[in-house]
């Protein structure tokens, strides 16, 4: 939600700024803006309604010289996305210049309290009391920027990510985080030259430096031309900046040929997740070794109740993962929204788990949900693919998805990720609990490494699939039906079709379309099926003639060499055969590559469908 860049240096400001703001543009696309202190010394703001393109299409004609400033893409909160509302804001004597990533829950009371003192306000938005508060802050104690905004946040509630810019010091860049993240990129030339990036996250530094700083929640932090980097914490004590090297590279965050950046994670789900796996499933001895699990094996030997917080997408792994660690531990595990579960008072015991699950690692309501957890006494793991994020960071132990940066605003690989370590981590309990027989574990580890091959697979063979979803793109709604694992599938097959094609489409466990939804199915509707030849299969063939004899489309999901359900439906995906709890794996591919060809063939912009925003860290 809103992505912030910053820069100071001796390179012109501008292309670094503009690049970072179209790598971050995933975060949100309302508005963007740039700030810059001129060679002339003026304190110039450049802003637009709509993408970053739009953005510098209007600053042809401006004046873009200068080698400090910062950015922002916005994904609206408070106040409309128009011009106005759009970052960097001034302060009112235009000498302060900020962006802002994050909620300031006490704005209200803050600007009404400015206003008394005389100040005025241009937006409506809850930034520009950020700034207005720093200016005064500053004015009254007489103080230079660092001090005053280190005395400014101690009146703010909320979370913010924050870079500021000062008229008439040019030469330092101030920045702040709380509950939002931010990264600085450390440049040393070899002439003792140094330059400093500011970035949301690590994306619009990584061709520049792989040193960073990850600032820390209520971390100040100064940077200037001669190299200085001094962080402080909000009650300004002295805070070590410590040094991280990236595990990036920009191959990874460009399409490489592919003309969405969706397309191209879906593509990557083999290899991505043959490097989750690696070096965790040992296909010599069927063995999985999650060190995150090991170090902490006691916790996972008593545990009685897991309790997994998530949401959208990552809920619905979080749900498979429930069904695979009920399954193969024997241990309760409850599926929480993040959102719900914050705002309850939840019953939490001393030896329940809480298991984050989270691509970002940022999402405001899964961080809450944790933060809630731990003054509870739980223990926490976090499963999350941002290396560095919040959520890792909050949490006792974890595992990381290493499935590689994820752009598109829709989640593809990161889910499949999901899947995948929630099954190691199950495997993984399984073992220290002794609730799988040996034979059934190894067999169970030996399926799971050979899953990337299936999906490779599954993608080779349902290549087709952009040829018929122009059929599809003036439907109105459509179902998703599936049973048991492949429930979660459904929900996740229609989330991904909503959300890039603006389709109407719901999930359902398929027996419980009896007790409703049938009533929509008519000749217009299609029915999407998961149907593989397991479990369930005869339940599921029956309600797909309960489909049939209603009129509905049946669009089926069959395992390879399936004649039956194959000659019910109107269109059929293969994918090749696998244990139930691995079908979500290969099951949801096609459905990703269906909605992505629906929304492409409608025209819609599937790595950023409108209103969305990839990193969700706004309640
Ligand atoms: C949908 C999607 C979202 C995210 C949700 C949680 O395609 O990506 O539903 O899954 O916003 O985000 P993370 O996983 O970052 O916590």
């Amino acid at each position: 939600m809103c992505g912030i860049v910053g820069y100071i240096g001796d390179q012109q400001a501008y292309p670094i700024l503009i690049r970072g703001l179209h790598r971050l543009e995933y975060r949100g696309y309302d508005s963007a803006g740039v700030s810059l202190i001129s060679e002339k010394g003026d304190l110039n703001i450049y802003k637009a309604k709509g993408k970053v393109a739009a953005l510098e299409e209007s600053c042809k004609s401006q004046d873009l010289t200068g080698t400090i400033g910062i950015a922002h893409t916005r994904w609206a909160t408070h106040g409309e996305p128009n011009q106005v509302n759009a970052h960097p804001h001034y302060s009112e004597s235009r000498n302060l210049a900020l962006v802002h990533n994050g909620i300031i829950e006490n704005y209200k009371s803050l600007r009404t309290q400015l206003e008394e003192y005389g100040m005025t306000f241009a937006s409506e938005t809850d930034t520009e009391v950020l700034v207005q508060l720093i200016e005064y802050v500053k004015k009254d104690h007489n103080c230079d920027l660092f001090t005053a905004v280190q005395l400014a946040l101690n009146y703010v509630v909320g979370a913010y990510a924050i870079a500021i810019l000062e008229k008439d010091h040019p030469d330092q860049l101030v920045c702040a985080r709380k509950g939002s993240p931010l990264v600085i990129g450390v440049s040393k030339k070899a002439d003792g030259r140094t330059e400093f990036f500011l970035g949301s996250d690590a994306t619009p530094i990584v061709e520049y430096t792989n040193q960073v700083v990850y600032l820390q929640d209520g971390e100040i932090a100064i940077m200037d031309r001669t190299g200085r980097l001094e962080i402080v914490d909000l009650k300004s004590t002295p805070q070590t900046p410590k040094m991280a090297t990236l595990q990036l590279n920009l191959d990874q965050i460009e399409k490489g040929g592919f003309p969405h950046f969706m397309l191209k994670e879906i593509w990557e789900q083999p290899n991505a997740l043959r490097n989750c796996i690696r070096g965790r499933i040992n296909p010599a001895n069927k063995d999985i070794i999650l060190t995150g699990v090991l170090d902490h094996k006691e916790r996972f030997l008593n545990c009685r109740r897991i309790i997994i917080c998530a949401c959208g997408t990552s809920w619905h792994s979080a749900l498979i993962g429930k069904y695979f660690i009920e399954e193969a531990c024997q241990i309760p595990v409850e599926v929480e929204y993040a959102s719900e579960f914050r705002y309850r008072n939840p019953v939490i015991l001393p030896d329940d788990i809480v298991i984050a699950v989270s691509q970002s690692g940022e999402t405001a309501d899964t961080l809450a949900a944790i933060e809630l957890a731990k003054e509870k006494g739980a223990f926490l793991y976090g499963i999350c693919n941002v290396i560095g994020s919040s959520i890792p960071r909050a949490t006792d132990s974890g595992t990381y998805l290493h499935v590689g940066p994820e752009i598109g605003v829709a989640s593809t690989k990161a889910f499949t990720g999901q899947v995948i370590t929630l099954s190691m981590l199950g495997l993984a309990i399984a073992k220290v609990r002794k609730s799988l027989s040996d034979e059934m574990y190894h067999m169970l580890v030996e399926e799971l490494y050979k899953i990337p091959d299936k999906m490779q697979w599954t993608l080779e063979n349902n290549k087709d699939i952009d040829k018929f979803a122009e059929r599809f793109t003036y439907c109105k709604n459509f179902l998703y039906l599936g049973r048991g694992y492949n429930y979660p599938v459904a929900l996740e097959g229609a989330l991904k079709l909503k959300e890039i094609s603006y389709i109407h489409a719901e999930g359902y466990p398929a027996a419980e379309m009896k007790h409703g939804p049938i009533a929509l199915v008519d000749a217009e509707m299609p029915v999407v099926v998961i149907a593989p030849k397991r479990g369930m299969y005869d339940k599921i063939v029956s309600n797909i003639q309960e489909i049939k004899s209603r009129g509905g489309k049946i669009i089926s999901v069959v395992t390879e060499g399936d004649v039956t359900v194959k000659g019910m439906s109107d269109y059929t995906f293969t994918i090749p055969d696998t244990r139930d709890c691995y079908v979500p794996l290969l099951a949801v591919i096609p459905l990703q590559l269906l909605s992505y060809y629906v929304a492409v063939t409608k025209g819609c912009n599937v790595d950023q469908p409108r209103n969305l925003a990839k990193s969700v860290t706004v309640e």
